[in-house]
């Protein structure tokens, strides 16, 4: 069902949804002892194409829990599947994500989904395919993932386990010692015969079902960071050249996001390793390729990022922040070496930054809460994972508040349906074209390539060199509400209700 809206400002073709609207912002500049503003409206078209293409969506890692899960969701919602649980018949759904199973408010008491706003893919029309340095077949993968009940992964079987990972890129050098006994379905060859072959893999599943995208999509081990060197990955030629020349420090999430990108197909990188490095994303620019990531933000990061903007836009000042998290997945096992974790480290760090800096009543320039992220694998609690957080703030006159939060949940379930949104929101927002009107001229043009309206997603998000990032949970999700409401021809969300206040 989706929403028409009636309006001068919006027109409906038959290709696309054209919506005439004016953007109010604000330019401030700090001077000695006011603050000068700015108030500007940019008059701007959107053209929303109608046409939701035949998308096919490519995991890197399609064998891992994430992956696993992710295509079992995929099945289990299509096919309508019920299975018994303790506590009686439990159905497929999409719990968690926020296009299938969020709602956007239109009028008082009239909600939405959020797949009503524009055309966006559906699900069930999704085809998968990927990639994955273990040979195990999907439904192999599902039971060895532990995520799902027996009876579930049974009725399951048949439709997955015809389903096999193609040949991965493997480099041993960047992930933990402990997963190389997964790697037995791997590539041969130099970096740039293996990125032909990925190529050649995009381009046979492409024709395979005759789909009119592809979206590449890291769920693999988290990577180790790669050094930036000037004259190798400093800028798209160097980039290729270097793949040429078979220089060894190129990730092999490099390789894959290098491959997609050449071959036109937006990429998205779920895992926190720096895979775009300069010379990627100058590709992306260059061939206007879309890139999204890093880091799904699934569970203790987002509550991070709802809990520390709650204290802050609250007035209370947050001072020590320190997250446990133990599982014992694989991905916790390969977290268990230091440099991977590392990398995890990072990518969970600067998740309060803004929110810190936005308040210079409660923080010095430069002051920041002490903030301690500890990761450790305890096998038996396999994909559950277990998150505990204790957030200590500092209140009127002196006082304290502690606050102690333990999270319990199947990683997987939550990240499955993030999977599902960074594909699905990627392609719609690739449809989405803008034109500045003041300029007779003007042409539409797409988004930046680098895709940070996805923010909403990721732990670490990736932004245009030189603007700002955003990282409270809420200002994310506004921006996705607010983008779709603006090509449908609403107009944002600004919480006012004042027909109800003035009388
Ligand atoms: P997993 O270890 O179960 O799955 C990763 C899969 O990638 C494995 O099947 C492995 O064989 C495969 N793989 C490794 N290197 C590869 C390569 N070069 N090419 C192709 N396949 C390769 O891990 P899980 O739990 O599925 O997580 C996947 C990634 O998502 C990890 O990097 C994790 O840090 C990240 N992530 C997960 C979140 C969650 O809530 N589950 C949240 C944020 C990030």
């Amino acid at each position: 069902m989706q929403v028409v809206v009636n309006s001068p400002n919006v027109e409906y073709t038959n290709k696309y949804i054209i919506s005439k609207y004016d953007y109010q912002y604000v330019e401030a500049q700090k001077e000695e002892s006011s603050i000068a503003v700015n108030t500007l409206t940019e008059k701007l078209m959107f053209r929303t194409q109608r046409k939701v293409p035949k998308l096919g969506v490519m995991l890197v890692g399609w064998g891992g829990n994430n992956g696993a899960s992710f295509t079992a969701a995929l099945i289990a919602n299509k096919l309508k599947l019920s299975w018994t649980t303790r506590k009686g018949n439990q159905d497929a759904n999409w719990f968690g994500s926020v296009t299938q199973a969020s709602t956007v408010r239109i009028a008082d008491e009239v909600h939405v989904p959020m797949s009503h706003l524009l055309p966006i893919v559906d699900p069930n029309n999704l085809i998968i395919d990927g990639w994955d340095i273990s040979a195990l077949d999907l439904a192999a993968a599902l039971k060895r993932s532990e995520v799902f009940p027996p009876d579930l992964v049974e009725v399951l079987k048949p439709h997955m386990e015809k389903r096999k990972p193609r040949a991965a890129i493997f480099n041993q050098d960047y992930v933990a010692e402990n997963q190389k006994s997964r790697a037995d379905n791997v590539l041969n060859g130099s970096k740039l015969d293996q990125v032909k072959t990925l190529m050649d893999d995009i381009e046979e599943f492409r024709n395979q079902w005759k789909l009119d995208e592809v979206i590449v999509l890291w769920t693999a081990t988290t990577e180790r960071f790669t050094s930036i060197v000037e004259g190798i990955n400093d800028t798209a030629e160097n980039l290729s050249k270097a793949i040429k020349s078979n220089y060894k420090d190129i990730s092999p999430s490099t390789l894959y996001a290098y491959a997609a990108i050449s071959k036109g197909c937006t990429y998205i990188n779920g895992s926190p390793q720096n895979t775009f490095v300069p010379g990627l994303i100058e590709l992306a620019e260059e061939k206007k390729v879309f890139i999204a990531g890093d880091d799904f933000k699934s569970g203790q990061t987002k509550l991070k990022s709802v809990l520390v903007d709650f204290l802050v836009s609250a007035g209370i000042k947050p001072v020590s922040i320190v997250s446990y998290n133990h599982l014992g997945n694989n991905d916790g096992r390969n977290l268990s070496a230091p440099e991977q974790f590392r990398s995890k480290e990072i990518s969970k760090s600067n998740v309060v930054d803004d929110m810190v800096a936005s308040n210079s009543i409660l923080y010095k320039p430069g002051e920041k809460p002490d903030h301690v992220v500890v990761i450790k694998y305890v096998p038996y609690v396999g994909d559950s994972k277990r998150a505990m957080d204790e957030y200590i703030s500092e209140i009127m006159m002196g006082g304290h508040n502690t606050l102690v939060i333990h999270n319990t949940c199947e990683d997987s379930l939550l990240a499955a349906p993030l999977i599902l949104d960074l594909v699905l929101l990627a392609e719609l927002f690739s449809r989405i074209e803008v034109k500045k009107l003041e300029n007779e001229d003007a042409e539409y043009t797409k988004l930046h390539p680098v895709l940070s309206v996805l923010s909403y997603l990721c732990k670490a998000p990736l932004v245009p060199k030189g603007t700002p990032i955003v990282n409270s949970l809420f200002r994310q999700r506004a921006c996705i509400e607010n983008i779709l409401r603006a090509c449908t021809g609403l107009p944002p969300e600004t919480n006012m209700t004042l027909e109800h206040k003035v009388p």
